[in-house]
């Protein structure tokens, strides 16, 4: 088994969180960042969902190079034209079409016996195949489905012509244990299986997004969706930068580790946080503030004799540097702006000029500013306004 997939969900998935809208420039900003981070998929959006959202795609499958850029359609030949007119212009499109599975979906949702869902489910994947050769399938609710309709549905669709298989558990109800199980199951009842990428979409209803993701990985699952800080539906997406240090910091007992580059997450996560107005939780694990911040005398002290005593990873790894300029009362505006953009804020105008002016009431009283304090700052900027 080669490297595990990431396929980073945040323009889609991500902003259905209760709340967030991003516009176009924002989507494209993110998607930038993306494609630094070197995520080997961007799902850009659901095309038909409005005008705003198949622009952001077709702005996206334009100008951002490197991942495959996708976006999301139901199985139905509107939603699939839609979505191929926005990511026609990608050097390496994907259509990603999907149909609900379970027999509660299909019961009061679709109202759709489970041969009429087989057979839309067919026919979206041969009509889109039309357009391209990459194109993900997805059964919704798939955890909550009958294993077996599962793996017959699956058996059609690759025959079909389908090259990623995604295995959803759309309202986070599986634990790690159930969750790998069934993917076991999938691999090893659905024949057609090594033709394709096997895929998991995790939700974290009962937090254990992350850990049914892993559980997949080790029971054949090549390509893991995921959002920056596990932002998502509900309570959210399996969080990407949890993921793929996970992965990380055992690539010997996973031995497969993720295409990512490390050092730019802390700032994607920053972007991400900052553009959508999801802050992140003090605790959050990787991209908290609290992350590797020690609190216990106990603590410093064996931090300081030896990092290793309580820390499992290195915060630079991520991109979280103490700061190189050190920022003092006499530090200028540009290198305070210039050290908050590597922090991934974009602060402007009044919002700028503000911040900068308490930046230098603090460093007045305190000689060494870091990261910490200027995040601090920027946080209460951005909750002020
Ligand atoms: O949660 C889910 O099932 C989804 C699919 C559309 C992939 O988001
Ligand atoms: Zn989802």
């Amino acid at each position: 088994m080669g490297k595990v997939k990431i396929f980073d969900t945040t323009l889609r998935d991500g902003e259905q969180s209760p709340g967030v809208s991003l516009n176009i420039e924002e989507k494209l900003e993110i998607a930038h960042q993306l494609a630094k981070l070197n995520v080997d998929v961007i799902e850009a959006g659901f095309p038909i969902a409005s005008d705003g959202d198949f622009a952001a795609v077709r702005a996206i499958a334009k100008e951002v190079e490197g991942p495959v850029i996708t976006g999301l359609a139901r199985a139905t030949k509107r939603d699939i034209d839609r979505a191929w007119e926005a990511l026609k212009f990608s050097d390496k499109p994907r259509i990603h079409t999907f149909i609900a599975t379970s027999d509660i979906h299909m019961e009061y949702k679709l109202k759709k016996t489970p041969e009429e869902v087989l057979e839309s489910a067919v026919e979206a994947v041969e009509y889109a195949k039309g357009y391209v050769k990459d194109i993900e399938f997805s059964a919704e609710d798939a955890f909550r489905s009958d294993k077996d309709f599962l793996c017959k549905l699956f058996t059609a669709v690759i025959e079909a012509g389908a090259t990623v298989i995604n295995i959803p558990d759309t309202v986070g109800y599986a634990t790690p244990q159930e969750f790998g199980k069934l993917i076991k199951y999938i691999r090893e009842n659905v024949s057609n299986i090594n033709e394709v990428t096997i895929s998991v979409h995790c939700h974290n209803d009962l937090g254990m997004a992350v850990a049914n993701s892993l559980a997949a990985v080790e029971n054949g699952a090549e390509q893991v969706e995921c959002a920056v800080n596990g932002i998502g539906e509900r309570a959210g997406n399996t969080a990407l930068e949890e993921v793929v240090m996970a992965l990380n910091t055992r690539q010997d007992y996973y031995d497969e580790l993720s295409d990512i580059t490390l050092k730019e997450i802390y700032k994607t996560s920053k972007l991400v946080s900052s553009l959508t107005g999801m802050s992140v939780q003090p605790n959050k694990a990787i991209v908290g503030k609290n992350a590797f911040a020690h609190e216990a005398g106990i603590h410093q002290d064996g931090v300081i004799k030896e990092r290793t005593t309580y820390e499992i990873m290195d915060a630079q790894i991520i991109g979280l540097s103490e700061n190189k300029i050190v920022l003092g009362k006499h530090s200028g505006r540009h290198a305070f702006k210039e050290r908050l953009t590597e922090l991934g804020y974009k602060l402007e105008g009044e919002n700028l000029n503000r911040t900068f002016k308490r930046f230098k009431e603090l460093a007045d009283k305190k000689k060494k500013i870091t990261d910490r304090d200027l995040e601090a700052l920027v946080e209460d900027e951005i909750h002020t306004i």
